[in-house]
């Protein structure tokens, strides 16, 4: 930690409060908070820089919705092409000024629709100053933290193509520089993005919320004929008049066999009576996604062979989450869900681990070894027979069922953060009928 660079930049009452990870910082604003808790991380032979993610051609004149690199996404909350963050406790000099945070901006890469916010902590300035402070920088560093996102996202400064993690360019400039290590930045933002502060649960929330209104409007509306992309069109539409910019993941809309599927997203069957329907969505707002997973009968009832995986699976997803505790393995999660699993006996039909970090990016990053408080995550067992398994009854070939809940460790345990989101099987073919009526 480098007190002393911490206690220049903020004054000695933050430089105390930056010791406590997840709180934001008195005076401070959120973004500010994070960039100086990450910069407390690193040593003064360290620098950071990071790049905004490319802008992606999907057809001739037409890109992908812009979606902001997340290490840089978490660190300034701008999401707009033409960023460039460096930060270095040991300072930079840019022009007269030196500073441990610089924001290099890009006019011409962005529409020029949405404001930027001038990072408050550190300076801001032109693109075109980027060469000059680098190439300052670059000799009395020994590690360079980069960003991994895409091999072709940072113009090489020295020679003018794409760079930084890409293999042979990293050696290019680790071979300019002997005393120079290059590595991924994402571990290291990681040990900040890991635990969510209260800001940040709130957005996760939200997300959850809007996902939650568009799986009970698609328990609503589904029926024997529905199509996948129906009901695929109605949870976005939900999701995305509550604000949502995007999903957080391709849509999983998976009937019949294809609940079977694991990352299904053609979502274009049409759905019969008597077969289950795995819906696996979430929102993402303001940069912050949900991820849940709802299963539901298309006629309405689950059949009884139905029901007893359903229950089976409901079970061990609640004894996931009572058995939530800080402190506890990342592990154990799997091992509870293994003994119920194996009580109910589907163990053997159980295709994935139970979790993940959620967070900025749905499969959020950081460690997955102890539960410490502050840490979201999903909570997603499932069963998945196939139709040609003659092990079961004809009754049970062909049932897939995952249930997913998005969970807050806190001190008294784990806080379901999708609670209100209908889970018992009796609660969602009460919707399901009421709706029919
Ligand atoms: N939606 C992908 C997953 O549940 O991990
Ligand atoms: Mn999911
Ligand atoms: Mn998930």
């Amino acid at each position: 930690m480098m007190r002393a660079a911490i206690r220049r930049l903020c004054g000695p009452v933050a430089a105390t409060l930056i010791l406590a990870q997840g709180l934001a910082l008195a005076g401070m604003d959120e973004h500010a908070a994070r960039r100086a808790h990450v910069l407390g991380l690193m040593d003064s032979s360290s620098a950071l820089v990071l790049h905004s993610a490319e802008i992606q051609m999907r057809s001739p004149d037409a890109n992908y919705r812009f979606r902001q690199e997340s290490n840089l996404l978490y660190l300034t909350g701008e999401n707009r092409p033409g960023l460039t963050l460096l930060i270095a406790p040991r300072g930079i000099h840019v022009g007269d000024t030196l500073a441990h945070i610089v924001l290099f901006v890009n006019p011409a890469a962005d529409d020029g629709a949405l404001s930027l916010r001038p990072v408050a902590d550190g300076i801001t300035v032109h693109i075109q100053r980027f060469h000059d402070v680098f190439a300052q920088i670059l000799p009395e560093i020994s590690t360079l933290y980069a960003s991994s996102f895409s091999p072709a996202f940072m113009a090489d400064w020295l020679n003018n193509r794409p760079m930084f993690l890409e293999r042979e360019s990293r050696k290019e400039l680790e071979k300019k520089y002997p005393n120079l290590k290059v590595k991924n930045a994402t571990p290291l933002v990681a040990q900040s993005r890991v635990i969510k502060s209260p800001w940040e649960v709130e957005r996760i929330r939200a997300s959850i919320a809007a996902t939650g209104e568009g799986l009970r409007k698609a328990m609503e509306l589904c029926r024997p004929g529905i199509r996948e992309y129906e009901l695929q069109a109605a949870i976005e539409y939900e999701m995305m008049r509550r604000g949502a910019s995007a999903p957080s993941f391709p849509s999983i809309i998976g009937s019949g066999p294809n609940a079977l599927i694991l990352h299904y997203e053609h979502n274009y069957r049409t759905a019969a009576a008597g077969e289950l329907v795995v819906m696996d969505v979430g929102a993402e707002i303001e940069g912050y996604a949900a991820d849940i997973t709802r299963t539901i009968p298309v006629s309405g009832t689950f059949s009884s062979e139905q029901k007893k995986v359903y229950n089976a699976v409901l079970h061990a997803h609640d004894s996931i989450i009572a058995s939530v505790r800080v402190g506890m393995p990342w592990s154990d999660l799997d091992k509870v869900a293994r003994r119920v699993l194996a009580a109910e006996g589907f163990e053997k039909f159980w295709k994935h681990s139970v979790s993940h970090h959620l967070g900025i990016d749905v499969h959020d990053v950081g460690k997955m070894d102890t539960l410490r408080a502050g840490m979201v995550f999903t909570v997603e067992p499932g069963v998945y027979i196939s139709e040609k398994d003659t092990t079961v009854a004809p009754g049970f070939r062909g049932i897939g069922v995952r249930i997913e809940d998005d969970v807050l460790v806190t001190e008294r345990g784990g806080v379901v953060l999708s609670e209100a989101i209908p889970r018992e099987a009796r609660e969602i073919e009460k919707i399901m009928r009421k709706s029919k009526r």
